[in-house]
């Protein structure tokens, strides 16, 4: 049988991972989740809405007693998270599991809940079929990057969360933000602190202070840039591309964007792999660019050519999505024509170049490099 810490073990020694005493005790604790939700498939009976149902499902929720509590793993960038929960995720023996990057999983929720309100006039409140639909899918929730911005969002993860714990939904979560340093600074915070107490009471903090940033030092050495054009330049950005996936399988990626799809030609581990045309040379906008940098910590550009106000729809797209990628501490590797400064030709259009010139310089320094990736 596949479990966490054989898994964790095997890798080590077969060298594809470097042994980590942060990581390892990270895994055993995994392990420990892992042996208590073998075969979990809590089947919440049906309780009626109201304070009878209320009663009825905590009575539900005492009785069962067997309601782990999940992990919340955080940490600084490219510490292992995502590649604990995954190997976790893959591992663990419940039938109705699911895996999802956070950002995502709160826009299917507005999505969902609009629904479920535009479907059901009479509901005043949409959470607690929101929370059955969920709790429906899967009894094992693992999020990616988890992270609170908008307020609205705040306000609907305190009672979602609340419903689906209820609901003995296990939780597992991977973030580089404290619990208690989540949605900090922001006005309305003082509302979303009971979420806060109710996310440490169902979830175990774990803080991985694994060693190194592992990502970093996969790619150490590799520049982020590479130019000119050409098969010197692509064996580089094979070879970032390589290291930064390790051993997880490419494949194309379909990202749901406001009803339309987006189709990521290749991506693995959080990375996309993409041609400056498919990117740059097609009909897509910030709203497209903001979901890639949102959705991926990682992306990499073939070939970007010169631009000038001779392919100035090209060049435009590419500076909405540089603020894209730059303002969600989105990594860029490319390979371009040019070095930053010299990629757009003076004339119209040269000085909100100026501004993407200099981001992407910035792009490739240590400091933004170490950055963690805003969601
Ligand atoms: N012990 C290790 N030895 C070698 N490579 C590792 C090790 N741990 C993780 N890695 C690799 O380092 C990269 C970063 O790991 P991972 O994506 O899990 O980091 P993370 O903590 O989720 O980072 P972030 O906070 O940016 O999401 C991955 O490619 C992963 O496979
Ligand atoms: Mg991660």
């Amino acid at each position: 049988m596949v479990d966490v810490i054989g898994t964790y073990r095997e890798r080590v020694a077969s060298g594809q991972i470097l042994s980590d005493p942060a990581q390892s005790s990270a895994a055993e604790r995994l392990q420990g989740l892992w042996v208590k939700l073998r075969g979990y498939d809590p089947k919440p009976k049906e309780a009626p809405n109201g304070w009878v149902g209320k009663l009825l499902r905590r009575k539900q929720v005492d009785e069962a007693g067997e309601h782990p509590n999940g992990l919340y793993l955080v940490g600084d960038v490219g510490r292992g998270k995502s590649m604990l929960m995954d190997l976790f995720f893959a591992a663990a023996d419940v039938p109705r599991k699911r895996r999802i990057h956070f950002h995502e999983f709160m826009q299917e929720t507005h999505r969902r809940f609009h629904q479920i309100k535009r479907d059901n006039p009479e509901i005043d409140d949409p959470i607690p079929a929101l929370a059955d639909m969920i709790a429906g899918e899967a009894a094992l929730l693992c999020f990616d990057e988890f992270q609170v911005h908008d307020i609205v969002d705040a306000m609907i993860l305190g009672r979602l969360f609340e419903a689906l714990f209820a609901r003995l939904v296990v939780v597992v979560a991977t973030s580089n933000t404290l619990p208690d340093d989540l949605f900090k600074g922001k006005p309305g915070r003082d509302a979303f602190l009971p979420f806060i107490g109710f996310l440490k009471k169902n979830l175990d903090v774990l803080v991985l202070d694994a060693a190194r940033d592992y990502r970093r030092q996969r790619v150490h050495g590799l520049a982020a840039w590479y130019t000119p054009i050409g098969r010197w330049a692509d064996a580089a950005m094979q070879r970032v591309f390589d290291e930064l996936t390790g051993e997880m399988p490419a494949h194309t990626e379909t990202l749901l964007i406001s009803g339309r799809t987006l189709s990521v030609p290749l991506a693995a581990n959080g990375v996309a792999w993409f041609d400056f045309h498919a990117l740059c040379g097609v009909a897509l906008g910030a709203g497209d660019y903001l979901a890639l940098a949102t959705h991926y910590h990682t992306v990499l550009i073939d070939g970007i050519p010169l631009l000038s106000p001779d392919n100035f729809d090209e060049a435009r797209r590419f500076v909405t999505l540089i603020d894209a990628l730059y303002e969600h501490r989105v990594k860029l590797y490319v390979s371009a024509a040019a070095l930053p400064d010299d990629l757009y030709r003076k004339g119209e259009g040269a000085r909100i170049f100026e501004r993407t010139a200099s981001r992407l310089e910035e792009m490739q320094s240590e400091a933004y490099l170490t950055l963690p990736h805003l969601t």
